[in-house]
């Protein structure tokens, strides 16, 4: 069992779970996400014990380095983090991070993969524990499993000791036909219970606290239907254009990038039934369920639920931007949306007859998601002559990024005359509330994998559900015979004219921050 610490003061409670010993084996070492987020994180739980002392980092790939390489490498991406570089246990941590070259098809690497974890497990009485995490492209994940599996690497042992975990990053395929392909491949050696498909959206804290924030206080709960919700706003906005990721983007778009994945994990953890324990079958079942209940998506009916968009070039922040089409590494006739909002219904008792506005962007105003949930106007004003529907109704802002926190407005006396009101908003950050900001979403999650809990991890229903949804909308803006627009947008803006008629339709407006 990991040591848990807990602590019960003035209300708080909180329990702290230390990670198993065990080696963490990197694939895709060289690359940025190992540099941007992973290596940090780590370092992270190891500056607050959160990681055993029996433990050891193993980077691999085909990029030729040594262990000494590697680590001076990890140093001076840290170079860039002032707290890191001036930490005295950075050199301890260092001096237990290596390398191994090789290439993920051939079967002499998981050989010598085998001989040096055998080694490293010695030397650091890690008991053979091993999380694998698969931080290369995706079109690799099936061979590393694979290969893993036939140089024993992949069999847990008895009872699950010694752990065996591998970790695949999103994008979970292209579309439902091959996410139920690369989960037949994983499924050949792997058992679900092993795989950790990462969503980094739900190691967010604000996302987390989605679960706290409805299931552990008891005012919400009662209102959190069709009764009093008008509607649900979803956003996902980011001020970059798509930067030096042409490549991964063009076959990619706002459907894959953010809609397949981030949006629709928001959307299930917003508007699921309670779960019976924070246990991660009890809490992915009822995730899943609520997908379920999502109304099909209507190709005939296309136009009157989404809208695609794709920034033209223009100016932001006083700077001279290229359209989506003039970035470098971008086919000039591409088609790819880089904005795209929906209208969601979801067909269940709690929801019915409530959309679920969702919308994602590049190049928007701000770099900002939020959940915003629209309660119904009063149903009668007793402060004549202000009719009922002159109160602004109450909003509810869930705010994941980047000021993470929860906002409420409602009307209330403003000081003056008889009957002036007006709406105002209380506001909780985590930053002022805790002093400190929220951990980076990869601490969390690496966390839990190495101490087995896959509650914040995508089941593979999950991902199934989740294409199958989004499939046909795919197919729907890939077929020119639905003459779906492509609309164009300013950089700066928040989206199309169109995505504002989408909700205008319904007598709605977007909360733009
Ligand atoms: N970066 C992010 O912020 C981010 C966010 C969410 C999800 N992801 C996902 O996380 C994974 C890693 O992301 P990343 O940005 O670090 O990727 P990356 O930099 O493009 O690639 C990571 C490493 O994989 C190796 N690699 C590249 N192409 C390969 C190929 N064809 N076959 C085998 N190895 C190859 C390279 O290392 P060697 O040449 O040394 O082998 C490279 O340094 C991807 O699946 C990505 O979709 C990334």
């Amino acid at each position: 069992m990991s040591p848990e610490r807990s602590s019960k003061i003035r209300g708080e409670f909180c329990i702290e779970s230390r990670a198993e010993p065990g080696g963490v084996v990197i694939f895709g070492a060289s690359g940025d996400l190992t540099s941007r987020k992973l290596m940090p994180a780590l370092f992270n739980l190891y500056r607050r014990n959160l990681l055993p002392r029996n433990f050891y980092v193993l980077g691999c790939g085909r990029s030729r380095l040594t262990d000494e390489a590697f680590a001076f490498h990890v140093r001076d991406e840290f170079g860039r983090i002032a707290e890191f570089h001036s930490d005295p246990r950075l050199d301890d941590f260092l001096r237990q991070c290596y390398y191994s070259t090789g290439d993920y098809d051939d079967p002499a690497f998981y050989d010598h993969l085998r001989e040096r974890l055998g080694e490293l497990d010695g030397r650091h009485a890690t008991g053979g524990n091993h999380l694998f995490y698969c931080s290369t492209p995706p079109s690799v994940y099936a061979a590393i499993a694979d290969r893993l599996s036939g140089a024993g690497l992949a069999a847990e042992g008895e009872g699950g000791r010694p752990w065996r975990r591998v970790v695949i990053e999103k994008p979970f395929g292209r579309d439902l036909q091959s996410a139920a392909a690369l989960d037949a491949e994983l499924h050949k050696v792997l058992r679900e219970r092993q795989i950790y498909r990462i969503d980094h959206y739900l190691g967010k804290e604000t996302v987390q606290n989605i679960l706290m924030f409805r299931f552990a206080n008891a005012i919400f709960e009662p209102i959190w239907n069709r009764r009093y919700v008008d509607h649900v706003q979803i956003m996902v906005a980011e001020s970059l254009g798509v930067d030096h990721r042409a490549g991964y983007y063009e076959k990619a778009g706002a459907l894959r990038d953010m809609f397949q994945n981030h949006m629709l994990q928001m959307l299930s953890l917003v508007a699921m039934e309670p779960p019976t324990s924070f246990d991660a079958d009890h809490v992915r079942d009822e995730k899943v369920k609520l997908l379920r209940a999502l109304r099909p998506f209507d190709p005939g009916r296309a136009n009157e639920t989404l809208v695609r968009g794709q920034y033209g070039p223009g100016a932001m922040g006083g700077k001279e931007v290229p359209g989506y089409l003039e970035e470098p590494g971008v086919d000039p006739q591409s088609t790819t949306e880089t904005y795209l909002a929906m209208r969601l219904m979801v067909d269940n008792w709690r929801w019915q007859g409530v959309p679920f506005y969702l919308r994602s962007g590049k190049r928007l105003c701000r770099r900002v998601s939020q959940i915003a949930i629209a309660f119904k106007p009063v149903p009668h004003s007793m402060f004549s002559p202000i009719a009922p529907e002159e109160f602004e109704p109450n909003l509810l802002l869930l705010n994941v990024q980047p000021d993470e926190g929860v906002s409420l407005r409602i009307q209330s006396k403003h000081p003056g005359p008889k009957l002036c009101m007006s709406a105002l908003t209380m506001d909780f950050t985590y930053r002022e509330a805790f002093e400190e900001e929220p951990p980076e979403a990869y601490e969390r999650l690496l966390l839990d994998c190495m101490l087995g809990d896959q509650t914040l991890f995508v089941r593979h229903d999950d991902v199934i559900v989740s294409w199958a949804l989004m499939t046909p909308v795919l197919e729907a803006l890939a077929d020119p015979a639905r003459q779906i627009p492509l609309c164009s947008y300013d950089p700066g803006s928040w989206g199309p004219k169109e995505a504002d008629e989408l909700l205008g339709r319904d007598g709605r407006v977007w909360f733009n921050p």
